[in-house]
């Protein structure tokens, strides 16, 4: 068996080197008591101790620890395990009254079993006073210094007990209870312990304890006030002397009172038992109102005062509580002697609705709820929010802070954008205005046991509706506009440039546009009417593309939403309303071998490409340079010009082969047509390349790509041009990967509606 003996010693012993963490624990000596306290973070709370000393280890019971002078509370709002064990306890290593040990284990269960062994020394600091009555919270305390004894002897009642003192045959200590009028027959201290009584006789003292309740004690009306009396004489018959101690311990039993206007009234007699002289109170409490009237000492206590403990507690409703621990000391006078009287209670208020506020601060002009959540306790958190019973998806259009509040906690301030998805909306015709309403339902946790409690409050706002909100992504074909939202589309229409966005339109323009009264999607392809293009290189260039939400009835602007996106060059030309031509060509088909791109040039032989690479040239032109020859042709002005190879023009057929250029602008668009300096177009020039002979310039075919033929193009002539032509192009141009055919809108030339909004 020595093996399970080891072990045991084993585990004991790891168990004893672990120290406590730091900030755990704290040992304290106070007046008359070692005072521990220990986190409920930590210890739980079910936390137990036992108190040591040199015959072994008693577990603290509540019985034991009312006989043996010691006190466990666990305090929810303090966040303590809390023992205290009075300096004359059971176990206490006690020298000369003067120093006391108090040895003892802390045994947490929580997490993981561990035991702490621990000590404290104490030498209280104040005096002793001849006669000393504690009142704690599980039991009273009677200390008597051994010479003022005798003093008892002189009072009528006591003759009794000097009879029975003196036909006692033993001469051990025996002990005798006064209850009311009754005398109670006398019975040996062993016996007195068994019941639940603690005697010890010190080097200068008699200690006496009793729980509250035994048998022996009785409740005394001093003033209307209960109070508990245990009255008991200790005597010992010493050949023809008696020694005789009275022992007498009366302590307020009254629990404090709530009293509406936030105060704890605890009250105590002046004097437990009538006669002594009272020389002094003294309250533990800072703030505290202490009065002494018709011979009552009334303490009250605000609830706010410092000191006090409060904690929330969630039930159906908020509540909350408070807690004061009450130290009162009375100290008395009679027989030349003093009697210093302490008084422990913890004194709680019954649960206290605690209201929170709501406030509404909205800003109509801003389109913002604003609802402030005040009056919150300290130990109490937002943990979540539902809107409209969404779960708050806290964004641009929803947040929250949190704001601390003189006095009274904390609050919590809600934004929310009336036009935050969550929000509801509904349209009054008659006033062409909405309701914005959102029902708040707030959940708050007490904390620490997280505790759910729910607050709900709603507000509406009238105004006036916003355009939706459309945003823009883009793709490698185009630029996608979404409204997630697309409430109240009777009130509004889309405009592209000057034109309404119809159904029609969109087909016409090959725009895809997906519309239902909850969302709607239009997808812009690049290239199609209304785009805008910048920065053209032979890699990328940006188009730009916008749209403007307009007020149906009106047709003001509201909003506009204008996105560019950089796509990958292929081939186009695009010519744009201040008198610019710019084209990215392929030339491998007119190229003769030899050339590259980059020294073809326009009709104007020095002219070259701005850039080229193997395959492809970009010129970049003026309309009116370079050569270019002008046309009116059935209203409208056409400038055309070449691409081709001037050195080796005589060599051969290939030589002559060629890509023809051309604007084309409807005359009635153009107001400076003629100006040598400036040119100026409403709508920019239709363009198109096609590929011909020098002699055949006027037959010259359009060259349309796959992707331009699959759409509807803008403009009558270019259409029938194209489609004659289109054959006699293919044949030689084969494989040719398409030309399109783009329009630009005007630059630097913002329209009205992008400044106003
Ligand atoms: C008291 O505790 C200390 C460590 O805190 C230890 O060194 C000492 O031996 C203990 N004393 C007794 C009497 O247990
Ligand atoms: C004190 O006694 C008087 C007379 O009995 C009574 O009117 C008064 O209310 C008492 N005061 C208190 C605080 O009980
Ligand atoms: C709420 O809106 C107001 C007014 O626009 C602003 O001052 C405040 O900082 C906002 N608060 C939060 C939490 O977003
Ligand atoms: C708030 O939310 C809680 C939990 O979802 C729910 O039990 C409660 O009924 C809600 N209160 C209101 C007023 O909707
Ligand atoms: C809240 O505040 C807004 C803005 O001041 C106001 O229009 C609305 O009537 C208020 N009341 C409620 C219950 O929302
Ligand atoms: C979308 O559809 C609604 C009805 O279905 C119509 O009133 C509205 O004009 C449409 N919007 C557009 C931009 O065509």
């Amino acid at each position: 068996m020595a093996w399970i003996f080891d072990l045991w010693v084993v585990s004991l012993l790891s168990a004893l080197a672990d120290p406590v963490p730091d900030g755990v624990l704290d040992m304290e000596c106070h007046d008359r008591s070692f005072v521990i306290a220990v986190d409920l973070s930590f210890a739980g709370d079910d936390a137990r101790f036992e108190a040591v000393d040199g015959t072994g280890a008693y577990a603290i019971t509540e019985p034991y620890a009312a006989k043996c002078g010691y006190t466990v509370t666990v305090s929810q709002p303090s966040g303590l395990v809390e023992l205290r064990s009075s300096y004359f306890s059971c176990h206490t290593d006690k020298q000369d009254d003067r120093v006391f040990t108090f040895s003892f284990k802390l045994l947490v269960t929580r997490e993981r079993d561990a035991v702490y062994t621990l000590n404290k020394t104490c030498s209280p600091s104040l005096a002793w006073s001849p006669r000393e009555v504690s009142c704690e919270l599980n039991y009273m305390e009677v200390l008597v210094k051994n010479q003022v004894s005798c003093a008892a002897g002189k009072k009528d009642d006591n003759w009794n007990i000097l009879r029975h003192a003196h036909s006692s045959s033993t001469s051990d200590w025996q002990v005798m209870f006064q209850r009311d009028e009754d005398e109670i027959a006398p019975t040996s201290l062993s016996d007195a312990r068994k019941q639940g009584y603690a005697f010890e006789v010190t080097d200068g003292r008699f200690m006496f304890r009793a729980p509250y309740g035994q048998p022996d004690s009785f409740i005394a009306m001093v003033n209307n006030i209960p109070v508990e009396v245990v009255h008991a004489t200790l005597f010992s018959r010493q050949r023809w002397l008696v020694v005789m101690v009275d022992l007498v311990a009366a302590c307020s039993t009254h629990q404090g009172a709530y009293e509406d206007g936030g105060h704890v009234v605890f009250k105590t007699p002046e004097a437990p038992y009538p006669g002594p002289d009272v020389t002094r109170i003294r309250v533990g409490f800072d703030g505290a109102d202490v009065v002494t009237e018709n011979e009552t000492v009334q303490i009250r206590i605000p609830l706010d005062v410092k000191g006090g403990l409060r904690k929330s507690f969630a039930s159906g409703g908020l509540y909350e509580f408070y807690t004061f621990h009450l130290d009162l000391e009375q100290m008395f006078e009679d027989d030349e002697a003093e009697t210093r009287l302490r008084l422990r209670r913890i004194l709680t208020t019954p649960l206290l609705p605690r209201p929170l506020f709501t406030q509404n601060r909205s800003v109509v002009e801003e389109r913002l709820f604003q609802v402030y959540l005040g009056d919150v306790p300290e130990d109490v958190r937002l943990i979540s929010l539902r809107l409209n019973g969404r779960e708050a998806p806290f964004t641009n259009s929803c947040s929250f802070a949190d704001v601390a509040q003189p006095a009274h906690g904390h609050g919590y301030l809600l934004n929310v954008s009336f036009d935050d998805p969550a929000v509801t909306q509904q349209y009054y015709e008659v006033y062409r205005t909405l309701q914005y309403s959102v029902d708040i339902n707030y959940t708050l946790s007490v904390l620490p046991e997280n505790e759910l409690y729910y607050h709900s409050v709603s507000v509406t706002a009238l105004a006036g509706p916003s355009p939706p909100v459309l945003d823009a992504v883009c793709s490698e074909s185009g630029i996608r506009f979404n409204a997630d939202r697309w409430a109240f589309d009777f009130l509004w229409s889309i405009g592209v440039g000057s034109v309404t966005l119809t159904p029609e339109l969109a087909t016409q323009r090959g725009y895809e546009m997906r519309n239902d009264s909850q969302r709607l999607q239009l997808d812009v392809p690049v290239y199609s009417q209304g785009f805008r293009y910048e920065e053209i290189t032979l890699k990328r260039f940006l188009g730009t593309f916008e749209i403007l939400i307009k007020e149906r009835l009106t047709s003001a602007v509201q909003r506009s939403i204008t996105k560019t996106c950089p796509f990958v060059t292929s081939e186009l030309i695009m010519c744009s309303t201040d008198g610019r031509m710019t084209v990215v060509a392929d030339l491998s088909l007119i190229t003769p071998s030899g050339a590259t791109p980059s020294s073809s040039n326009l009709l104007d032989v020095f002219c070259g490409p701005a850039e080229a690479d193997d395959a492809r040239a970009l010129f970049s032109f003026p309309l009116n340079s370079c050569g270019s020859k002008v046309k009116l042709s059935k209203g409208n002005v056409i400038y055309r010009n070449e691409i081709f190879y001037s050195k080796n023009s005589d060599d051969s057929e290939e030589a002559n082969e060629r890509l023809v250029v051309q604007c084309t602008y409807p005359l009635e668009g153009l107001h400076r047509l003629f100006s040598t300096y400036r040119f100026e177009s409403d709508d920019p020039g239709t363009g198109s390349v096609s590929s011909g002979r020098l002699t055949a310039g006027s037959g010259a075919a359009a060259l349309r790509g796959p992707v331009a033929t699959a759409r509807a193009l803008p403009t009558p002539p270019k259409t029938t041009a194209a489609r004659t032509a289109a054959a006699p192009v293919r044949k030689r141009l084969g494989s040719n990967p398409g030309v399109h055919y783009i329009r630009v809108s005007k630059h630097g030339k913002p329209h009205p509606a992008v400044r106003k909004g």
